[in-house]
């Protein structure tokens, strides 16, 4: 089995003046390459913080993460899109940075562009977009590199409800059928069972693995969408369980 990253016994400590949080323990899982998964826990239990740490943007206190691919796309809680650039510009960012911003990859942007309803607005600038706007946004730029591995930070939590299901159901979608392997955070639990191949729930900080759900839907033979997948009745059994996971963390 081939692994794009795996987790082995990490623990991080945040260390400040005059105290110490401990954020992760002892934790480890491994995710496949193609496999989507999303992490579920309670605000607080160190979600973002293992996300850093897969990305490199921190180093673990103690345990090993060995991550198969330099081509890692990250999209953040916040859409952080430069105020200076105009939207265009801000989608090929990423390119630019890697040396990739061929003529090729550029028409590639400009076709997500289009696809998200964006291409009216590529001269804009992110303070003329709203925040559903923004989003999809950063998601082109996050894409545009054509990452191996995608880790998302609750890419969707700053749009409306009906947004948010169109926007996660198309994702999914995409995810699913160009096999990018992605660990999303969320705190939507029918987000991430209508999305993921699996579904990790954290225990309240320090982060451990509480328990872990494989998301199969007989109901959907083939190439599932997130869509049907709401629809069937493994789903409310998905949502319930890992709902009462987390309630029993927050009484
Ligand atoms: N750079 C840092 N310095 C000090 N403490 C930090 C730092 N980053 C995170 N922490 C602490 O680590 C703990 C876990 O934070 P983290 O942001 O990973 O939680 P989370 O699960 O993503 O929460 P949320 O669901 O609210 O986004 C928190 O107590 C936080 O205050
Ligand atoms: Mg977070």
């Amino acid at each position: 089995m081939e692994y794009i990253c795996e987790l082995k016994n990490i623990s991080k400590r945040f260390h400040t003046i005059n105290n110490e949080t401990k954020a992760v323990e002892d934790l480890s899982f491994k995710v496949k390459k193609g496999e989507i998964v999303s992490i579920v826990g309670p605000s607080g239990s160190g979600k973002s913080t293992v996300l850093a740490l897969i990305a490199g943007l921190e180093k673990p206190s103690e345990g090993e993460i060995i991550v198969n691919t330099n081509s890692i796309g990250f999209m953040f809680q916040k859409d952080q899109l430069y105020e200076w650039r105009n939207i265009y510009k801000n989608c090929i960012l990423g390119l630019e940075v890697k040396k990739m911003d061929t003529e090729e990859n550029k028409r590639k942007v400009l076709n997500m562009l289009e696809k998200y309803g964006l291409i009216n607005f590529k001269n804009h600038f992110p303070s003329q977009l709203s925040g559903g706007m923004r989003q999809r946004a950063a998601l082109v730029r996050t894409l545009a590199i054509e990452p191996d591995l995608l880790l998302l930070d609750e890419p969707f939590s700053a749009l409306d409800y009906q947004t948010r299901l169109s926007i996660g159901d198309e994702v999914g979608r995409i995810l699913r059928s160009e096999k990018i392997s992605t660990i999303l955070v969320t705190h939507d639990i029918p987000e991430a069972v209508s999305i993921s191949d699996r579904v990790i729930v954290f225990t309240e900080r320090p982060a451990k693995v509480k328990k872990e759900y494989i998301i199969e839907f007989d109901e959907c033979p083939g190439e599932r969408t997130p869509m049907q997948c709401r629809n069937t009745l493994a789903f409310g059994e998905y949502f319930r369980n890992i709902w009462r996971d987390l309630d029993v963390e927050e009484e």
